[in-house]
């Protein structure tokens, strides 16, 4: 028997680490011989610390377990009999069974830290495929794919790919942004915590395609359980010829090491992240040269989400067709959708592009934790659209929800109820972006602080129509004069706060009106 507690800082921040620690104790007290091992999490939040343990059947759940339910839940798995914490086959759960986990595939299902359980589960049969074919057919088999970055801007990989491979120089870099500085967003840590092997074998498949034979993972401080668990597994795949001069014993050389991000919004925006790298401010860089012409260091740079590059072990592995057989449009294959804020099933869904915001929110979701009707969505991360409940027939796709005058980012969603106040919503983003500018240009530096003065007097009843205007005026060259997407980008939420919710910002007026 083998019994699983995830060692995901989610699930460690409800109380995980106890629970692991008194069933060792209760282990060596009673003489039982079982592993324990510390998975990733199966991302269903809510029934964190999620105990499971292997039978005939499949494994079994227990719930919400703290360090004092552990003696009864073992005298029950003991015994073969029911504990009210149980939940039954983890695998039958509704929110686990609707998903179609191509990329979470092993989460929660391996131990993280071992590369010959990974093997096992299909591990480095991408990397073994990249490394038969060749660079160019593996460039080509991710441009095949219809792979986009999953980090924001949900641009192609398979171009960046084609262009730093074609770039010469001797020397180029894959970078890995693991910032995850989004709103609501999670599914980075999941992968790095519960499934790291993944993204070194995609990074490895990157640098070999592009010919790259170094690589940074540069992840935000504030995941220290994240850099832990990088760190760890980058020396075992040095051990073991996942990393190193001869990948997998072939002519193809590439490492990779962590380093720690800044601690600004900003430094997820690549080229600000190529400064931090180099040990500068974190300061945007003006495009062209595009990174993967001049990148780090000056020489020609991939850089990915870590969700973009723990797809390719995929793609590489059972073929481009495969990914890009899931999706709608011109978005394929499936997105690890993060549902978070006042929800009642938060956590990790990976689906294929073309669910429909009102499935995720309400019948996946299940609507709020607070029981109240939803008032509004925001996607994307502090920089995306609100939607109210009339706009859930928007199937999640790209293209979809650029039409909308949205964006999925990095597929966040981040749940309201009514008690919202959509004014407030708008003064935040305003703030949120001048708190975060870099500096560096003058529509987003000097922008953001206007546009939170000029909210501010919305919501104080002053001038309500005029200042309105001007917002709007504000967030259009905002939108289209700033340098990077945070002063680009910051009008979404603000606009869409001032298009789908006027009645927070009549409010305002009505005070104006009695005053
Ligand atoms: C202000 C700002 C913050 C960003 N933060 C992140 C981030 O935390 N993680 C990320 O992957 N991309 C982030 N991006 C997008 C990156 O600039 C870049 O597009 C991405 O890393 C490219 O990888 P991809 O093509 O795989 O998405 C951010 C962009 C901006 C403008
Ligand atoms: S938009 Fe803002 S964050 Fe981006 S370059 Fe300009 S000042 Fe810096």
């Amino acid at each position: 028997m083998k019994f699983f507690v995830p060692g995901d800082a989610a699930a460690c921040a409800v109380g995980a680490d106890e629970v692991a620690a008194e069933l060792a104790r209760l282990f060596g007290e009673r003489g039982i011989d079982a592993p324990i091992v510390r998975n990733g999490s199966r991302g269903m939040f809510e029934l964190e610390p999620l105990l499971e343990v292997d039978t005939k059947e499949g494994r079994v759940g227990y719930a919400r377990i703290s360090a004092a339910d552990v003696p009864a839940v073992l005298d029950a798995i003991v015994a073969g009999s029911e504990h009210p914490s149980g939940v039954g086959l983890v695998d039958e759960l509704p929110f686990l069974k609707r998903q179609t986990r191509l990329t979470f595939a092993r989460c929660g299902i391996t131990d993280p830290q071992s590369i010959e359980e990974y093997r096992e589960h299909g591990g480095l049969a991408g990397l073994e495929r990249a490394i038969a074919i060749g660079p160019a057919d593996t460039v080509e088999e991710v441009f095949a794919s219809g792979l986009r970055g999953r980090g924001g801007a949900g641009f192609p990989a398979g171009i960046k790919w084609r262009t730093a491979a074609a770039a010469p120089a001797a020397q180029k870099y894959i970078v890995c942004n693991a910032d995850e500085g989004d709103s609501g967003t999670f599914a980075d840590r999941m992968v790095m915590e519960g499934d790291p092997f993944m993204l070194i074998e995609g990074m490895a498949i990157a640098g070999l395609a592009v010919g790259a034979t170094s690589g940074y993972v540069y992840i935000r401080s504030e995941y220290p359980h994240a850099i832990r668990a990088m760190r760890r597994a980058i020396e075992t795949a040095r051990q073991h010829g996942l990393l190193g001069l001869s990948l997998l014993g072939s002519a193809f050389a590439f490492d990779m090491e962590v380093r720690v991000g800044a601690g600004a919004y900003v430094c997820g925006e690549e080229t600000s992240m190529l400064e931090s790298l180099e040990g500068r401010r974190g300061e945007v860089r003006a495009k062209p040269p595009l990174p993967a012409h001049v990148g780090l260091f000056g020489m020609p740079t991939i850089i990915n989400n870590v969700l973009t590059l723990a797809a390719v072990p995929f793609i590489l592995a059972e073929g481009a067709r495969a990914y890009a057989d899931f999706g709608m449009g011109r978005s394929r294959g499936t997105m690890p959708i993060q549902i978070a804020g006042n929800v009642r099933n938060g956590g990790l869904f990976e689906t294929a592009f073309g669910i429909t915001l009102g499935e995720l929110v309400d019948e996946i979701g299940g609507g709020t934790l607070s029981g109240r009707p939803v008032r509004a969505v925001q996607v994307g991360g502090p920089l995306g659209a609100y939607f109210p409940p009339s706009e859930f027939h928007l199937p999640f796709d790209y293209e979809t929800f650029a039409a909308a005058d949205g964006l999925i980012g990095h597929a966040g969603i981040v749940v309201f109820d009514d008690t919202v106040d959509m004014a407030k919503m708008a003064r935040f983003a305003m703030q949120f972006c001048a708190a975060e500018s870099c500096g560096k240009c003058t529509p987003c530096r000097i922008g953001s602080v206007r546009g939170l003065e000029t909210i501010d007097r919305i919501i104080a009843g002053e001038d309500v129509e005029a200042n309105r205007a001007l917002v709007e005026a504000l967030c259009e060259t905002m939108k289209f004069g700033s340098l990077c997407a945070l002063g680009g980008f910051t009008p979404y939420p603000v606009l869409s706060a001032l298009r789908h919710f006027p009645e927070d910002f009549a409010k305002a007026r009505d005070v104006e009106t009695v005053s």
